[in-house]
């Protein structure tokens, strides 16, 4: 278990890299759900979306595993509360579906557009202090940037269902990723704006 409390500007680096790899790794595992959740639904709903769907979760199961296989050279475990990023997903993967293509796509926006801001923030953080996990976070970045695009692209409309959900479900998966890595998410921000980063 990881050390509590940590004094504020004097955080142990080991410890946040660890907590860094444990949310990476629970959201992976939570996207991996959302988009089970989608594609369960689609397949009676909506077929046509299916494959992009699928192509999405297999990326996200090799970030799963890759974080995974990250972990024991740190001495980081993975998260103690996964069924809670499991039920999360599921759930949010299943309601979306229910409101069609349009929320699937739209639900894809909010959280990758969440999780590429808080892998800034790790690449921000990794830099000069862990250059291979730095270089594993960049390049699943690059692949979680796709799959935003594909899903601004895939939106056939923008209307009230996008103002209203997009910053609910962005703030649902801050809260997720803030409880998991115990507001070291909100410590690396401030560390950020104070080095003139952010
Ligand atoms: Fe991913
Ligand atoms: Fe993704």
């Amino acid at each position: 278990m990881d050390n509590l409390p940590d004094i504020v500007g004097k955080r142990d680096a080991a410890v946040t890299t660890r907590r860094i790899l444990k949310v990476n790794h629970a959201g992976e595992f939570g996207a991996i759900r959302i988009y089970g959740a989608q594609i369960a639904m689609a397949r009676l709903l909506f077929p046509d979306i299916v494959p992009a769907l699928h192509d999405m979760r297999e990326d996200e199961i090799r970030h799963c595993r890759l974080f995974h296989e990250a972990m024991p050279a740190r001495s980081a475990r993975p998260c103690r509360v996964m069924a809670f990023w499991s039920l999360g997903g599921f759930v949010l993967g299943f309601l979306t579906a229910l409101g069609g293509r349009n929320m699937v796509w739209i639900c894809t926006e909010a959280v990758e557009s969440t999780v590429h801001r808080h892998l800034e923030d790790q690449l921000a953080f990794l830099e000069g202090r862990d250059q291979e996990l730095h270089a594993l976070i960049a390049s699943i970045q690059d692949e979680e940037l796709a799959h935003l695009r594909e899903a601004e692209e895939k939106q056939t409309a923008r209307g009230i269902s996008h103002a209203l959900l997009l910053p609910v479900i962005g703030a649902l998966t801050d809260l997720m990723i803030w409880l998991s890595t115990w507001g070291d998410s909100s410590w690396m921000r401030a560390e950020m704006a104070r080095s003139g980063k952010a």
